[in-house]
């Protein structure tokens, strides 16, 4: 059952090493001085102000929930908006003062020490330090399919819009009827911290198995950590803000489709752009996507072995549940509800963050076209779960690599807290 199995850093040159979990790309410093001002909305005068700011194309949305908008500024239009705030006397805070600091800081090179012991012991690239590129996180599944091929295996379950693979990766409890968990990752490009959460979860289920509950080894969990690899890759060689895939819009300038918007339950109503030019674009239909798609069949092949669905975003901390098309909750919200809150203690217990729990539009916005409505509307997946990891804004999406082990644990526990009920 150990195959054998060749390290594949050996056989490469030291040129080849220096590769791994590479800093931050030095390019043109397109983020100088640019900010991200924490808005609070308390009156609907307040959330008209913003719309137009971001109308007016002075800022973009990084999130928002019932009381605050975080609003993306460029350097050019920080002084504008900050001053069109006070006129209309409304509060905020800077969160971060300068992007492109920040994004320098976030992925540090690879020390000496993690280079030799690559050299020496690992036949995967993958560290819980630095956030790495999709080959890394793609070689880190393959690894595992080699070495532990008696219950892990990865199957490439689609193709993205330019012909990268989506690959999953699926933990068998070896038995033939099992209960089926999904988990993904990576859907927005930019947020860096799901894929690397994520790979700290496969890396507990795989080589901390012995320690985990029975119930939880009895499940087949099915991992998909990079569902939109075009954007997770543009996002580290060009635009590290990038959110949507790579879609060319037939007949528009703009690059992209939203695939937290494409989903085919309840597709292009509330919170949905209309427009390829629109962060939040739906697509030209539901499940236009390769990459929705790919997993929309995977799924609905052995849509009724699924008990629970765990989707991760950032940032914000939050343990969300449907509906999000609309602010509209399901007949079992009670329920929902109260494996959230077991989540959430669990996260606490494990050391972890605060996180808060509750129907998605009611607690942030409406949003039609997401994942975890489609996997409750239409696949029947009763627990079905959006978890926006974090952190509360300080770094919002640039997240510094630092925090994978700490983000990794909590969300780990969360998992088992969820699966746990879900079976
Ligand atoms: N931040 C996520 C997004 O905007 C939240 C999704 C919640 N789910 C939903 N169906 N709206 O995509
Ligand atoms: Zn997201």
């Amino acid at each position: 059952r150990i195959t054998t199995f060749v390290p594949i850093l050996n056989a490469e040159s030291s040129e080849n090493i220096t590769k791994i979990a590479a800093g931050p790309i030095k390019k043109k410093s397109t983020y100088d001085g640019d900010q991200v001002l924490r808005v609070f909305t308390v009156n609907s005068k307040h959330r008209k102000k913003v719309k137009e700011i971001e109308r007016d194309g002075k800022g973009q949305r990084w999130g928002s929930n019932t009381t605050s908008v975080d609003l993306y500024v460029k350097k050019e239009k920080v002084e504008e908006v900050k001053g069109a705030l006070e006129k209309a006397s409304m509060d905020f805070r800077v969160l971060i003062d300068d992007v492109q600091q920040a994004v320098d800081d976030e992925n540090p090179p690879i020390t000496s020490e993690e280079l030799n012991e690559f050299t020496s012991r690992k036949g995967h690239r993958l560290t819980f330090d630095h956030y790495h590129r999709m080959a890394d996180v793609h070689g880190f599944l393959d690894y595992f399919a080699s070495i532990k091929s008696d219950f892990v295996s990865v199957h490439t379950i689609g193709q993205s819009v330019e012909g990268r693979p989506i690959k999953l990766i699926k933990i068998s409890s070896g038995y033939p009827n099992a209960s089926a968990f999904w988990i993904d990752g990576g859907t927005h490009a930019r947020e860096w911290i799901t894929v690397a959460t994520v790979s700290y979860i496969i890396n507990e289920l795989i080589e901390n198995r012995d320690s985990l509950d029975r119930e939880l080894q009895a499940i087949d969990f099915y991992i998909v950590p990079i569902m939109n690899p075009d954007g997770y890759e543009y996002s580290h060689e060009q635009e590290r803000l990038w959110r949507k895939n790579r879609r060319r819009n037939f007949g528009a300038y703009c690059v992209g489709t939203d695939l937290n918007r494409n989903w085919g339950y309840e597709w292009g109503g509330q919170g949905s752009g209309k427009y390829p030019c629109q962060e939040t674009y739906g697509g030209s239909g539901p499940l236009s996507e390769p990459e929705t798609r790919a997993v929309a069949d995977f799924i609905l092949q052995r849509a009724n072995k699924f008990k629970g669905f765990v989707t991760f975003h950032s940032y914000g901390q939050y343990i969300l549940y449907p509906w999000g098309y609309a602010k509209r909750q399901p007949a079992d919200a009670e329920d929902m509800d109260r494996v959230g809150r077991i989540a959430a203690a669990a996260m606490k217990q494990s050391g972890g963050a605060s996180y808060s729990v509750g129907n998605s539009a009611a607690l942030l916005y409406a949003a039609s076209g997401g994942a975890d409505d489609w996997a409750k509307g239409a696949a029947k997946i009763k627990y079905s779960y959006t978890i926006e990891l974090r952190d509360n804004g300080r770094y919002g999406f640039i997240l510094p690599a630092s925090y994978i082990k700490t983000s990794g644990k909590e969300a780990f526990a969360a998992v088992r807290a969820i699966a746990k009920e879900a079976i």
